[in-house]
């Protein structure tokens, strides 16, 4: 086993950019290291970080951080017009995207600049402009932490819904995730143009026929332009998730507010971007102290330098209290509280 630390800054771990410490730290590279791990005395008070891209620190972490950091990535199988990839939990999930579009397999490129690992993706089901990791997701491997055993789980019983999976329910804390299953197209790519933004950047950019390498451009300056670079600017994505109303409430809500964006979820509920509903309140662009909201995306909460966990927390109940007055929505954060 790898050598525990203690007393680590988990400013470098998370995409917040937040400084909070952890008793101790574990840096776990393969599946077996993290199978004795599970089985140790160690384990019993732990905390799991992946790329640390979906979450918000508020507190040091009285506990054994272990980090997953196992790489790799190879083609398991293919057939005339598919390629099985298996990736493993510790690659950075946009520099696989990368790879893939670089082997022209098709599928994920819509999803290009997505921070975070391929080990967590599946947790909350990441997706971008209008495709999700459930579309080319097959299996993943994962390691019970109880038993240490590796068990594999299929689509079926990941249970994928809307940024949501059993990984985020019924089985939180209670697994590993460390590789997931891709099926990929080598030919004859499905093209996902559909959604607004990436249709007009096509033609702004000339381009009618686009290969798969185009859209995962365009999606990366799309995201660039509206999305801040946590290496740059600390923030975890959408902070929010887009709140779902049923039908009725939305009848409501779209008679006083006719020019609101939405979108048909089904025939009894409809999706409304929390984007605008905070752009309404008027927290686009605002900041108190190092806590802001950022000004080219409201969804999207800012660490501006030296803001603690519980700063961004405190502006977010705010943010959450000032929707709930104005329009009698509810909206709850994506990110993961600690
Ligand atoms: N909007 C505003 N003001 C804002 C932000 C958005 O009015 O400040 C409006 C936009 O004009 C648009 C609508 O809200 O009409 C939707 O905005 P956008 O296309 O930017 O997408 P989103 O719904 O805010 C979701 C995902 C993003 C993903 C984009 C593109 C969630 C919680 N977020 O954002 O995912 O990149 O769609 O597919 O579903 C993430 O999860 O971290 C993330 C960035």
């Amino acid at each position: 086993m790898d050598k525990i630390q203690h007393n680590i800054s988990l400013k470098n771990y998370n995409t917040f950019g937040i400084d909070v410490k952890a008793r101790s730290f574990i840096e776990i590279n393969t599946v077996a290291a993290l199978q004795e791990l599970t089985t140790s005395e160690e384990m019993s008070n732990h905390f799991l970080l992946g790329g640390g891209s979906n979450m918000l620190l508020t507190k040091d972490i009285d506990a054994l951080v272990v980090h997953l950091n196992i790489k790799g990535k190879k083609i398991i199988d293919e057939d005339d017009n598919h390629v099985w990839i298996k990736a493993n939990a510790g690659e950075n999930w946009h520099d696989f995207v990368l790879w893939c579009i670089d082997q022209d397999f098709g599928g994920l490129e819509n999803m290009s600049l997505i921070p975070g690992n391929v080990g967590t993706a599946p947790i909350q089901n990441i997706g971008a402009y209008g495709v999700e990791l459930k579309d080319s997701f097959i299996e993943c491997e994962v390691v019970e932490i109880e038993s240490g055993l590796v068990k594999l789980f299929d689509h079926a019983s990941c249970q994928f819904d809307y940024r949501n999976s059993i990984f985020k329910s019924e089985l939180k804390g209670k697994i590993v995730i460390t590789s997931v299953t891709f099926k990929l197209t080598k030919k004859n790519h499905t093209l996902n143009t559909s959604y607004g933004a990436i249709e007009s950047e096509l033609s702004n950019m000339g381009i009618d026929s686009p290969t798969i390498k185009d859209i995962s451009d365009v999606v990366i300056t799309i995201r660039q332009s509206k999305l801040p670079d946590p290496n740059t600017l600390g923030n975890s994505g959408s902070f929010f998730k887009n709140p779902v109303i049923s039908k009725e409430a939305f009848d409501l809500f779209i008679a006083k507010h006719p020019e609101a964006p939405n979108y048909k979820v089904s025939n009894t509920e409809v999706k409304i971007p929390a984007g605008w509903l905070i752009e309404q309140v008027g927290f686009k662009g605002k900041r108190f102290g190092d806590a802001g909201v950022h000004n080219k995306q409201a969804l999207v909460l800012v660490n501006h330098g030296h803001a603690k966990g519980e700063e961004i927390w405190q502006l977010a109940m705010k943010i959450k209290a000032a929707v709930k007055e104005q329009f009698d929505i509810d909206i709850t954060p994506e990110v993961n509280i600690y």
